[in-house]
């Protein structure tokens, strides 16, 4: 029996990529174990948003030679950061047997297979999808939720960001395709589905007929026996009132909005290039609340970018405490060689970036607190996910239509949804 070890890094686009890597390795023979130290093959599904992502990359491959001295393991890396270091990766870790890359994933077996006679390593890449990893088989990590990819890449010229760097230009899938995955997944059992894009509010610029994400959203919709919908992310630049309306018409559509701000500076913003200004996305902002009853927003916000002055950076703060998020992720800004940003001037000083992480993190943090005690009392509809722990069956945590994690004292099933109350709560979860 042939074994694989798979860990993935990044955003929800990798766990996606990774469930048709173990798809494809399955179909391959191979059976998955849960330790690089049982398996033949080692994968890593890696991400390159953030410096420390790199180095998290080369300390586990430096942690996986050993094993591979002892146990005669094959090593494959792909993702953005193979992306990124293409050939980086052998020079720096020449331990490593395969590296590919985010649009050739249906490579991975034959690479694998073919490294041994090859004796030395390969590095294969393509620019272009020959086959849609959508289309590929998967092994899905949940029984109940699916993570479906609408658009692939990123046509956007974020300053700070290296995505479009790694993953390419925009790709879109033709709607009638999407719908008929979600209908196929609907029949295997699947209620919840997860659209997946870098800009889903760009989707269907490239394709003919020009669909748009609203009528996307519509058509996932209708499909018969889906019952939550989610999708990220949106930009702001883009999100129109066809989109909220969507939201606030479909049924399953949750009412939750992720909606990344990145900085509330004017000034900021135009060197980030986002193309919005503090005002245009308050507005949308207010447009999705007044159309979608109970919705909930998320943000991403990145402290520290390049000369980015104490008074930008309260206006970050003020616009935090003005939308007042359901939570919000919050990054120090690294330097990404390669983007725009990092030859910019004003780089700063870890200890002031620190200082207003740290303030910010507070403030949000009270803010997702006073927000999630305000449901105490409600009534709210959850999905199960799990066992909240190993030992105790009689709790489970899932999740609100609005995303919120909730622990339950119910022993349901996965995938079941119940009605629960909300007794208490913290910044970061509901108790039900
Ligand atoms: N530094 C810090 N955060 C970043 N992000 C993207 N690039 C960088 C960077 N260079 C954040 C943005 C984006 C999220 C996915 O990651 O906030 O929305
Ligand atoms: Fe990066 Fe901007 Fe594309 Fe998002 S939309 S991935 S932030 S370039």
């Amino acid at each position: 029996m042939k074994t694989f070890f798979l860990e993935t890094h990044g955003c929800q686009m990798n766990e996606h990529d990774s469930e048709r890597l173990a798809g494809l390795m399955e179909v391959a023979g191979y059976v998955r174990v849960a330790a690089p130290d049982e398996a033949d093959v080692a994968i890593l599904n890696t991400c390159a948003i953030r410096e420390n992502a790199d180095n998290k990359l080369y300390g586990h491959l430096g942690a996986l030679k050993p094993i591979k001295e002892r146990t005669g393991l094959k090593i494959a890396v792909g993702g953005c950061q193979a992306e990124k270091d293409r050939e980086g990766v052998i020079a720096r870790a020449p331990w490593v047997d395969v590296v590919f890359g985010t649009r050739n994933i249906d490579a991975l077996p034959r690479l694998v297979q073919a490294v041994d006679d090859a004796g030395v390593p390969l590095v294969e890449f393509a620019e272009q999808f020959e086959v849609h990893p959508s289309a590929l088989p998967a092994r899905r990590g949940s029984p109940f939720h699916a993570w479906v990819a609408i658009q692939y890449g990123c046509n956007n010229g974020c300053t700070f960001c290296i995505v479009p760097a790694v993953r390419g230009p925009e790709v879109s899938r033709p709607l009638g395709e999407i719908v008929g995955e979600v209908q196929r997944l609907v029949d295997d059992g699947v209620t919840e589905i997860s659209l997946l894009g870098q800009n889903v509010n760009s989707y269907g610029r490239d394709l003919t007929g020009r669909p748009i994400f609203s009528e996307l959203l519509r058509a996932v919709n209708d499909v018969d026996g889906v019952r939550r919908i989610r999708y990220t992310s949106p930009h702001p630049k883009d999100f129109k009132k066809d989109t909220a309306l969507a939201m606030a018409e479909c049924e399953a559509v949750c009412e939750h909005l992720h909606f990344p701000v990145q900085s509330g500076s004017d000034e900021v913003l135009r060197r980030m290039k986002r193309a919005y200004s503090r005002s245009a996305y308050l507005d949308k902002v207010a447009m999705a609340r007044d159309l979608i009853p109970d919705l909930a927003l998320t943000t991403d916000i990145i402290v520290g970018f390049p000369g980015e002055t104490d008074h930008e950076f309260e206006d970050t703060m003020s616009l935090v405490e003005d939308v007042r998020y359901d939570s919000a992720y919050m990054f120090q800004y690294s330097k990404r060689p390669g983007t725009d940003a990092a030859t910019m001037d004003g780089q700063l000083p870890k200890h002031v970036v620190q200082e207003r992480f740290d303030r910010l993190l507070e403030t949000q943090t009270q803010i997702s607190f006073e927000r999630n005690r305000q449901l105490i009392g409600e009534s709210v509809e959850v999905t199960i996910e799990r066992p909240a722990s190993k030992r105790d069956r009689s709790k489970a945590t899932g999740r609100t239509r609005t995303n919120k994690l909730v622990h339950v004292a119910v022993d349901s099933a996965p995938g079941a949804l119940v009605d629960a109350t909300i007794a208490d709560a913290t910044a970061h979860y509901l108790i039900a």
